[in-house]
């Protein structure tokens, strides 16, 4: 048994365009409607008037903390046009957290922009950093009382989906919308690497939002990344230390001068000789494609320690695409295991955050089920599965 830190968070995370729906103003939004082979968000879950029913399942389950978007696209619908209104619902929500006795974690890009921000030449475009920047300073106010703020969500993952959304630009593109948490099958896994030029970019943006929340807010501040837990073949560590850099150091060595770093992770993959082997085909895999390997988290928390130097670790994110619920609580069970030994060794972990608190729009894709609870899709009546209380259980323990 491995003890924790005091106040160690428990809870569940989300993003807001995953949930909310209707998020109008986005470049995804924008994206779904003309990129081949992507299903439409829609009404998502309907959380963005859900959310306290969202919130109250997690404090009932007996967990303390929710992670939760405010979306940019929603703030600024044009530029420099900022909707109180707006501000008001993010802030509410933030209230309703305190008021549940739920600690919010306030992620404040996830993978969506406004529309006129894409269009203007999105994230390498010559304003990108101030825009953001301007954006954090709008949103600040609203975070007065909360102790945790995420600047950015998987900037590397981000910088794929950049990447990809620049290529349907092109009429000719072949092939179809794949979302990045979605594995191919296939020789070669064909996800392209995260484009270094972007992520260089995006730790300028995540730092000057930075120094915006530390000089307004009181906030631990840190963004978070996606981590591959890539293990090495016999003779291929150099290579996996060059993918290493392009897929999680860049951005692990961006958050020199953080409060924290979110650690995010799914599965595990092989470097040998020729890069990244593509997730051996077996019954065992995800709905994602991806290797049944809940041994990631270890490898991740590990790794995520050794680049940082110690910086304090929230788990940010860790899950399993599966309709089979039993499923999910070996998964997290087995991955928790192995999170307790990391921390045995001396990870300094804060907390622990599973996707996803709900069913939701898997980026393109609504068949990837990660949720702890189910949502109807025409009357958003939740359903919560029995891993939901497991896991209150498990954090009710106080111990892993
Ligand atoms: C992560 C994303 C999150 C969700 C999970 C499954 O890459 O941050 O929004 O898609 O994967």
């Amino acid at each position: 048994m491995t003890e924790l830190a005091p106040g160690f968070l428990w809870g569940a995370s989300t993003a807001p365009h995953q949930i909310e729906g209707n998020n109008l103003n986005s470049d995804f939004w924008a994206n779904e409607g003309r990129v081949p082979g992507m299903e439409r968000s829609g009404d998502a879950c309907d959380s963005y008037h859900r959310y306290r029913e969202d919130m109250q399942l997690l404090a009932d389950a007996g967990l303390n903390s929710y992670r939760f978007g405010i979306e940019w696209a929603r703030i600024e619908p044009l530029p420099g046009l900022v909707s109180r209104a707006e501000l008001a619902h993010y802030r509410r929500m933030i209230e309703t957290a305190f008021e549940l006795g739920l600690t919010p974690v306030v992620t404040l890009h996830h993978f969506t922009s406004p529309l006129w921000f894409a269009e203007e030449g999105g994230w390498l475009g010559d304003r990108a950093v101030d825009r953001f920047r301007t954006y954090v300073e709008t949103v600040a106010p609203i975070l007065e009382g909360v102790e945790w703020v995420v600047t950015m969500n998987e900037p590397n993952m981000l910088a794929i989906m950049i990447g990809m959304a620049r290529a349907f630009q092109n009429p000719q593109a072949a092939g179809e919308w794949q979302s990045p948490t979605l594995d191919n099958e296939g020789p070669r896994p064909q996800l392209p690497a995260p484009d270094v030029v972007i992520g260089q970019r995006l730790v300028e943006a995540h730092q000057a939002a930075r120094t915006v929340l530390h000089e307004r807010t009181d906030a631990k501040v840190g963004w978070t990344v996606a981590n591959r837990a890539f293990v090495a073949r016999p003779g291929a560590e150099n290579n996996k230390r060059d993918l290493e850099y392009v897929w999680e150091d860049l951005y692990l060595a961006g958050s020199r001068g953080d409060d924290f770093v979110g650690v995010q992770s799914y599965s595990s993959q092989w470097v040998d000789l020729d890069g990244i082997e593509p997730h051996p085909q077996h019954p065992d895999n995800t709905l994602v494609g991806t290797a049944y390997r809940p041994d990631a988290l270890g490898i991740a928390v590990r790794h995520t320690a050794e680049v940082t130097g110690g910086l304090p670790i929230l788990i940010t994110e860790n899950g399993i695409a599966t309709g089979d619920d039993t499923r999910r609580i070996a998964y997290t069970g087995e991955a928790l295991e192995h999170l307790g030994k990391a921390i045995a060794d001396g990870a300094d972990v804060r907390g622990y955050l599973h996707w996803s608190l709900l069913d939701n729009y898997e980026w393109g894709h609504w068949a990837p089920t990660f949720g702890l609870v189910e949502v109807d899709r025409e009357t958003f009546e939740r359903r919560p599965k029995p891993s939901l209380y497991w896991l209150g259980e498990t954090a009710r323990r106080g111990r892993i």
